[in-house]
């Protein structure tokens, strides 16, 4: 068990890593607090959610949106939750996502905590205080950056993690190696998913190293000003798929990644796309693939990441070393027909 606080400009944020959901009531006040969760958690380990009041969510991407916001408040508004509340949200990122949401607009902003239950959770959603939901096509394209008062991992949860979820999150793993840490890029390379899938202690330490890694990111550029959008590498063609092809978000963005190499041999010198696409690879994720190219570049126009005719766009000098470069929107067009 460790314990962590991290300081963000306007809150501190609580890490309770590798407790178990069972030290949650010395944290929150079984009275004052409602649970969020879906289905598939919920039906997996229903004996963990015994004594608390839980609201539980139809699971997926396509219900990350303001109909589900609407019913949760609802449901809240029945309840009688009032300012003294806490939302915990116990899940994957759409939980996570939502519940901070959520608590961020009901009555003005409430308290909330995570319990991060997907690898992907764990290493990122988690963490950085960004919550919101999904407009038709365009992901996140309403929310609020808010931390949450804490959150805590509870390893048993990935028990139940179906294959494909693992795969997902060590997308997020791999993408944090590369842009900030060789030495873990060096250690994926010579383990396999199997190896940390079948070690507590193995998986518990590459979480913890993931989720520190992003909070100190996060904690030295809170508002996406610089360093934090590092954290995109891989997300700004990765999310222009994702929804398209009904992609997963790890595997849109590992084929963001393979091509984001690609676009840095050009732009930066980049050399090792192969040791990335060959990591990629080793943790079963997709790289390669043939897409709609003008159409991909008709829903990066409305990318957040582009300030009038420019893009901003996380590439590799070398691994371990991201960078951020503006792209103008007509090169950025060519570089892509040119994939
Ligand atoms: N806020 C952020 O900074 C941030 C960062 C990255 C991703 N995200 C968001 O996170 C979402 C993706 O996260 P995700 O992949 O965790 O999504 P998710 O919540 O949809 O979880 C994936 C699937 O795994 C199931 N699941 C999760 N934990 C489980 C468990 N322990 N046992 C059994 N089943 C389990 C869920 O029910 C779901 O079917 C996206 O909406 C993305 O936009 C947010
Ligand atoms: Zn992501």
């Amino acid at each position: 068990m460790t314990k962590l606080s991290y300081k963000f400009s306007h809150s501190t944020v609580d890490y309770y890593l590798a407790y178990g959901i069972s030290h949650l009531k010395e944290i929150v006040s079984p009275e004052n607090t409602i649970l969020i969760t879906d289905e598939n958690i919920f039906s997996a380990h229903t004996k963990r959610f015994r004594n608390w009041d839980t609201i539980v969510l139809k699971p997926g991407e396509e219900y990350k949106i303001q109909q589900t916001v609407d019913s949760i408040i609802d449901e809240l508004i029945d309840k009688g939750a009032d300012r003294k509340t806490t939302l915990v949200g116990v899940g994957g990122g759409v939980i996570t996502d939502i519940t901070g949401y959520v608590a961020s607009i009901y009555m003005r902003g409430i308290r909330f905590g995570f319990i991060p239950t997907s690898i992907l959770a764990m290493v990122d959603a988690s963490i950085g205080g960004k919550n919101g939901i999904d407009v038709d096509l365009y992901k996140n394209m309403v929310g609020i950056i808010r931390q949450p008062s804490f959150i805590l991992h509870d390893m048993v949860f990935l028990n139940s993690l179906p294959q494909s979820e693992w795969e997902n999150g060590f997308a997020e793993i791999i993408k944090h190696a590369c842009i900030k840490d060789i030495a873990m890029f060096n250690e994926l390379e010579t383990k396999t998913l199997k190896h940390y899938q079948g070690r507590q202690k193995s998986i518990c330490e590459l979480v913890q190293r993931n989720a520190v890694l992003k909070s100190k990111v996060v904690q030295k550029d809170e508002f996406e000003t610089g360093e934090r959008k590092l954290l995109n590498f891989g997300h700004t063609l990765g999310h222009a798929l994702e929804n398209q092809y009904e992609l997963s978000h790890g595997q849109a963005i590992s084929i963001g990644m393979t091509y984001a190499c690609h676009i840095s041999e050009q732009l930066t010198g980049f050399k090792e796309t192969k040791r990335v696409v060959n990591v990629l690879e080793k943790y079963h994720l997709p790289t390669y693939a043939s897409f709609d190219k003008e159409k991909a570049f008709e829903v990066l126009q409305k990318d957040k990441k582009k300030v009038r005719n420019e893009m901003s766009y996380v590439l590799l000098q070398k691994i371990g070393k991201g960078i951020v470069k503006t792209i103008p929107m007509d090169q950025l067009k060519s570089i892509i027909e040119s994939l």
